[in-house]
């Protein structure tokens, strides 16, 4: 396929399910005369209580549907996936630009003032060599805790956004580690981002700061796909598809809802 071709596909999105979406919001605002095709993979939700192969094995599966329908470059919008997946997954496509999503705790760290830094992400990806090696690389600048999160992305799955169960699993778990010199918090799974207003009424007039690294990653991706050239120049309205492997019809209509919502607080 010729580079003029290549160029008007869309750009390709995985997740283990709707938390992508947090990622995609930003690539669109980013880049929105591109074609975007998000594949959210809930019948096999969660990811982060899975081994790393089950893992790869469910990502590549869903990456080769979205290479089936044909894509210019891909963004692992999970960070279980990448931590999982994202060099094998170059080492298989080496033609494709490919970004994957990590916690993100260089920017916190960037941006802190000497307080801890605490950060939410999945059992698996806490557990992961890749999580490991880049909590090595700041540990003398600033007091990092991980938190494992397990049964929080799912309330986002069911569409269960608000309430007091969330005050009541924050209290449990985020509540334990909260000190008078807590700076921020990460959200280290692409889940959490639709968490955030509550996460905020939580806090209530604490000033912590909340970080993801949805932002930075559509950056990358945006970079990448302009370095080979395959970011498309014309005005236009890009188009979204969102597939899901759910057989719950709900499951796309939740997305739509969660990639419109309003979590910038
Ligand atoms: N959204 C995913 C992440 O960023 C994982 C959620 C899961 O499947 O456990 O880590």
């Amino acid at each position: 396929m010729n580079l003029e071709n290549r160029k008007n596909l869309p750009i390709g999105f995985v997740d283990s399910g709707m938390g992508g979406l947090s990622v995609l919001k930003e690539a669109v605002r980013l880049m929105p005369n591109e074609d975007f095709l998000y594949y959210g993979d809930s019948a096999n939700a969660p990811y982060g209580t899975k081994t790393t192969e089950e893992i790869r094995r469910l990502t590549f599966a869903v990456v080769e549907k979205l290479l089936e329908k044909g894509i210019k470059g891909l963004a692992v919008a999970c960070n279980t996936a990448t931590g999982a997946a994202v060099r094998a997954l170059r080492n298989t496509y080496p033609e494709l630009p490919i970004v994957g999503i990590e916690p993100a705790v260089k920017p916190a760290v960037e941006t802190n003032h000497g307080g801890r830094i605490l950060v939410m992400a999945t059992p698996m990806t806490i557990r992961q060599e890749k999580f490991h090696r880049l909590l090595e690389q700041y540990e003398d600048q600033a007091e990092i805790v991980p938190i494992s999160c397990k049964g929080l992305m799912e309330f986002v799955e069911q569409g269960n956004l608000d309430g007091e169960f969330l005050d009541a699993y924050f209290e449990e778990h985020i509540g334990p580690f909260l000190t008078e010199d807590t700076e921020s918090i990460v959200l280290g799974c692409t889940h959490y981002p639709f968490l955030k207003p509550q996460l905020r009424k939580y806090l209530g007039n604490r000033d912590i700061k909340l970080i993801d690294g949805s932002l930075g990653t559509s950056r990358e991706l945006k970079r990448r796909l302009a370095k080979k050239e395959l970011l498309r120049e014309e005005e236009r309205k890009g188009n979204i598809t969102i597939m899901n492997s759910s057989k719950d019809k709900k499951m796309i209509d939740l997305s739509w809802k969660l990639l419109e919502l309003d979590i910038d607080v």
